[in-house]
């Protein structure tokens, strides 16, 4: 009931997106985790406004039941519903529930095609598909979602950092989903995805969505120094149990791109590595930094909070209406303006909190 709690505070307070996650098993302190299409649908029925994205993982999910069951719920929800097809990275997770372990390339092959085929199921009167990992044969769903705010199908995003990630972002999604990171890293990484979306024909058809963790305080040394116990507090054993797993994701990719490739201990203390987002400090700080990231072209922020009780509505009442104060006088467009600002704090880990 927590959770229900939190979100009806969010989208109360402005927050127009929540995300559920999946985990099958962990063994990093992660266990006690709902499984994420049935906890979105209890998000969604206690809440009126909030769009909740439900994480969906090719393998345990094959993409008809998915589309069914997305297309029910974008029924009886009134279209707030969207997913994220992630890929998986623990091998534990998978040969423990009796799922083949395919290498880095093959997992995300999968998912192309699985998101190929929610698409495909979703818009065509009849769908057939012959792909490696599915089939369909002139399968027509129905009912279909009803598509309430104009887009073809329930947004469809997708999280990663490898290259097979960018490519899967680039070619199928709605979002790319990024983890924390230095300015350059984000900058790097929407080049790259624009590019290659450009390449195969969909310029301007992905959009960026970002995870960080948010402190706000009155000074921003307090900031600091909170996130200082939030990594010294944090449990040693977890957090070394989950730097091992994802070895099986970033560090795992060829070219050493992908997820976590290069974070260190006190990063992985939060799983997508939301520290690196910097939304740590005064209100005013965290609000210019929001702004750098929309200037970069990101238009939706994750958020972690270490109290959500109280930390989601801080954030409502403080820095929202800063950001939503600042728009309006015509911040957070020009990237190279909102670099000047702000931009320092992410260049070195050396003006990193930490
Ligand atoms: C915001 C976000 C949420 C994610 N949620 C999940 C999840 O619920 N379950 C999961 O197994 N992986 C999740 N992932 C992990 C990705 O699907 C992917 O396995 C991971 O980003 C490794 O990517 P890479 O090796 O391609 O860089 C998430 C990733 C991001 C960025």
């Amino acid at each position: 009931m927590s959770n229900v709690r939190y979100a009806q505070t969010a989208e109360d307070v402005g927050f127009e997106y929540a995300l559920t996650q999946i985990r099958f098993m962990a063994g990093y302190g992660a266990e006690n985790q709902h499984e994420s299409v049935s906890f979105s649908q209890a998000l969604l029925h206690n809440t009126k406004k909030l769009n909740v994205i439900a994480a969906l993982l090719p393998g345990p999910w094959n993409p008809v039941v998915a589309a069914k069951q997305v297309a029910s719920i974008d029924h009886y929800t009134n279209g707030r519903i969207s997913v994220n097809v992630v890929s998986g990275w623990f091998k534990a997770e998978f040969t423990s529930i009796g799922q083949w372990w395919l290498e880095h390339a093959e997992r995300y092959r999968r998912s192309r095609e699985f998101i190929e085929c929610l698409k495909g199921i979703w818009t065509n009167d009849k769908f057939t598909y012959k792909g490696d990992f599915y089939q369909f044969h002139d399968y027509p769903l129905s009912p279909k979602p009803l598509n309430l705010t104009g887009r073809p199908h329930p947004l469809i995003f997708q999280g990663g950092n490898s290259t097979d990630a960018r490519d899967n972002g680039a070619t199928a999604s709605d979002y790319y989903f990024m983890n924390g990171n230095t300015l350059e890293g984000f900058q790097e990484q929407i080049t790259d995805v624009k590019e290659r979306a450009k390449k195969v024909g969909r310029e301007g058809q992905v959009r960026f969505a970002v995870n960080g963790f948010c402190i706000v305080k009155e000074t921003e040394s307090q900031a600091i120094q909170l996130l200082g116990e939030i990594q010294g507090r944090a449990d040693q054993d977890a957090v070394h149990a989950f730097k091992d797993a994802v070895t099986q994701a970033g560090a795992s990719t060829g070219n050493k791109k992908g997820m976590w490739a290069d974070s260190r201990f006190e990063d992985l203390v939060q799983y997508n590595d939301g520290f690196k987002t910097k939304l740590i400090g005064t209100k005013e700080q965290v609000a210019d930094r929001i702004l750098l990231l929309k200037s970069l072209g990101i238009d939706i922020i994750l958020l972690a909070f270490l109290h959500y009780e109280d930390d989601i509505e801080n954030f409502g009442s403080q820095v929202l209406p800063l950001v939503r104060k600042l728009e309006k006088e015509g911040r957070g467009k020009n990237a190279e303006d909102e670099i000047r600002r702000t931009g320092d704090v992410y260049k070195s880990r050396k003006s990193t909190p930490s």
